[in-house]
């Protein structure tokens, strides 16, 4: 039996791409490692009417983690559009599998790092080496919106705080409200794995990135609960940041930073600025973890226009499978694997069109391969 069984989930378009380029990253890596290919994506939508079947997340229960490339959404209207015919008009309803995927396993950790290559012509400095912290479960993501909104919940809402009064006039068609909710719990969490995550890797700073000043509560949560959580790490400093701020911050000096940590929405805005400081989607490797399994993906979606073409960058997704490595505690192949992608990138003679290359996914992922 192998040591790990581990769940691949190329999905849509250029997610078959670059999971063949893994592939051929992890054939090399000579892992003990079953591997499991699995259904999720818009085919399965179309023609099941579920584009995250249950024999899917069936396979992921049996597995240790799973590797996922990336799938194509589109709006409601048109995903009922696309049913095969004898779906159409029963009230199925799409729903994102990557959401689904973080609820069903509770996967509430969201990392990204951001790490300049050095050589990566796309690099807005070289000496950017950032890791979000992303809350992956709450927030304005929580999905309990209102519009219109329920005269019961207007008029709780009035009753319970004096700021609500002013919006008493306005029609109920002509108000919508979304829920940002943040527990305790979730603060701790995130908080820590940030923490630990510093630790592990040698990062001198946290900076925990919120609006406290304004959004009081939520916001406040988040930063009360890491001035406690800091006390534990001692040696590592912990920074405070408005998240507009750090907007700025990152765009004059992203070199000073280290770990951030943060709520589901700002997380999702900062990530994707920290992805394009170095290099952008070809670039941006994220893992989403949960206590006991963690799915991992390159940030990039399904770019049809590439599909299968094997044109785009497989980078992002060979970080990925670094990601994974060090998330299974297989450090040396994780070290080896960013060592020999690193210097892929400084060689500069094997790239793909967004970096000025003409070379195909699949020839970048052997010349990493011919240097582990
Ligand atoms: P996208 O990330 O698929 O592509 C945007 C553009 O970025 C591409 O056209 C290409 O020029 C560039 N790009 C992306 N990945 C690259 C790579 N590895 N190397 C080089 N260039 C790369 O985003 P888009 O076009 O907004 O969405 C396309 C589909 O993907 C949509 O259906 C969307 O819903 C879905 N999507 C899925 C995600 C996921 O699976 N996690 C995340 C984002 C979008
Ligand atoms: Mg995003």
């Amino acid at each position: 039996m192998a040591k790990y069984n581990i769940a691949l989930l190329p999905g849509d378009g250029i997610g078959k791409d670059v999971m063949d380029a893994a592939q051929i990253v992890m054939d090399k890596l000579a892992l003990d490692a079953e591997y499991f290919p699995g259904d999720i994506g818009w085919e399965f939508w179309c023609r099941e009417g579920d584009p995250l079947p249950q024999r899917t997340i069936d396979l992921l229960k049996r597995t240790d983690c799973c590797l996922f490339g990336a799938i194509t959404s589109k709006p409601k209207e048109e995903a009922e559009d696309e049913l095969i015919p004898e779906l159409k008009g029963k009230g199925l309803i799409y729903s994102s599998p990557i959401v689904r995927l973080r609820q069903e396993f509770n996967l509430r950790t969201n990392l990204r790092p951001c790490k300049a290559y050095k050589g990566n012509p796309l690099n807005y400095r070289d000496d950017i080496d950032l890791v979000v912290f992303r809350e992956n479960t709450e927030c304005l993501y929580v999905g309990i919106e209102f519009h219109p909104l329920p005269a019961e919940l207007m008029q709780t809402l009035q009753n319970l705080h004096p700021k609500m009064k002013r919006f008493g006039q306005v029609d109920l068609e002509d108000i919508a409200v979304s829920l940002r909710i943040i527990t305790r719990q979730a603060c701790q969490n995130i908080i820590r794995d940030a923490f630990e995550y510093a630790v592990k890797y040698g990062y001198k700073t946290v900076t925990v990135v919120e609006k406290p000043n304004v959004i009081r509560e939520t916001s406040g949560l988040m930063v009360r609960e890491a001035r406690k959580i800091a006390k534990e790490y001692p040696t590592i400093q912990l920074w405070e940041a408005n998240i507009d701020a750090m907007c700025m911050w990152l765009v004059k000096n992203p070199q000073d930073y280290g770990v951030l940590v943060t709520s589901n929405m700002f997380g999702d805005i900062i990530s994707d600025l920290c992805a394009q400081l170095v290099g952008g989607l070809g670039f941006s490797s994220s893992g989403n973890i949960g206590d006991h399994y963690a799915v991992f993906e390159p940030t990039h979606g399904s770019a049809p226009k590439y599909a299968g073409q094997y044109k785009v960058n497989p980078t992002a997704m060979l970080l990925t499978v670094k990601l994974m490595l060090d998330w299974l505690g297989e450090t040396d192949s994780a070290h080896r694997l960013e060592k020999a992608v690193s210097e892929v990138i400084a060689e500069d003679r094997v790239k793909t069109y967004d970096m000025g290359g003409r070379n195909s996914s699949l020839e970048v992922a052997q010349a990493v391969a011919a240097r582990l």
